[in-house]
């Protein structure tokens, strides 16, 4: 199916993005053969109860996660969706906590799952810094002393963007899924907010577990690939 230029042009494409997003960037997926959560427990890194437990690892797991992305670069799936930005109002709804996005140029970005060059209170969750580096230590502290945790949103804790998410969903002319296996809530609910007469696209090589809907295009590709496939099935040269 081919969109006319003219009757899409500055209407809203809201994107979901998730891990595969940055795996051409070189980083890591988690659910995948390979991923994160093969190599670590997910309890042991990434839940209030870990952090209580052993904020040594959590820190250490986050750290090498943060010197993994400093090392990184924005992909051609990342760079094409900021020059979305020529054609479309693009909202991007991310489950990722790097900054590929906004390295690459888009401009409205939100993170569900938090910020991985950030850190926050550990008492106060509105005192957020940014981490020069990217090592956080035991002993960080913030403006009230009390220690610097990662800005991350774990296991078992609420999202606090997910409402804005949820109105971004809403509001969307186009929903595009890349990257995601949909398995982690309420990130993956998003799509039920879609309005019924607004198309879907997914982005991913692999088949993404999801309810059977009319409106859904499966583009089964690489995020960079995909997205100028995209693109071109919305009626746009990105050259
Ligand atoms: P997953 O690891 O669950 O899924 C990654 C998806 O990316 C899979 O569907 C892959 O097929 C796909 N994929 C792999 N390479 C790709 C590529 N080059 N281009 C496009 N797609 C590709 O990751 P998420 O769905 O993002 O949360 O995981 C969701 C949340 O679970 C994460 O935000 C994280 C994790 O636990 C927290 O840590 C709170």
């Amino acid at each position: 199916m081919c969109y006319l230029n003219h009757m899409m042009s500055g209407k809203r494409l809201v994107v979901l993005s998730g891990a595969g997003m940055s795996a051409e960037s070189g980083l890591k997926t988690f659910r995948e053969m390979g991923g994160l959560w093969e190599s670590h427990d997910v309890t042991e890194v990434a839940t209030p109860e870990a952090w209580r437990r052993n904020p040594g690892l959590v820190m250490r797991f986050y750290n090498e996660r943060r010197k993994a992305l400093l090392e990184a670069s924005p992909n051609p799936g990342h760079t094409r969706l900021a020059e979305l930005e020529r054609f479309f109002d693009v909202r991007i709804v991310t489950q990722n906590v790097d900054d590929l996005h906004e390295r690459a140029g888009s401009t409205h970005v939100m993170h569900l799952h938090g910020e991985l060059r950030k850190a926050r209170s550990s008492a106060d969750p509105s005192l957020v810094y940014d981490i020069d580096g990217w090592e956080l230590k035991m002993g960080d502290l913030c403006a009230r002393g009390s220690q610097l945790r990662p800005h991350i949103v774990w296991f078992g804790e609420p999202v606090p963007n997910i409402q804005d998410g949820i109105r971004e969903a809403e509001k969307a002319d186009v929903f595009v899924v890349i990257g995601t296996s949909m398995q982690v809530y309420p990130a993956a609910s998003l799509i039920y907010y879609v309005p019924d007469h607004v198309p879907v696209f997914v982005i991913d090589p692999n088949e993404v577990n999801l309810h059977e809907d009319h409106r859904i295009q499966v583009i089964k590709m690489k995020a960079g690939d995909g997205i100028a496939e995209l693109a071109r099935r919305l009626g746009v040269d990105l050259g």
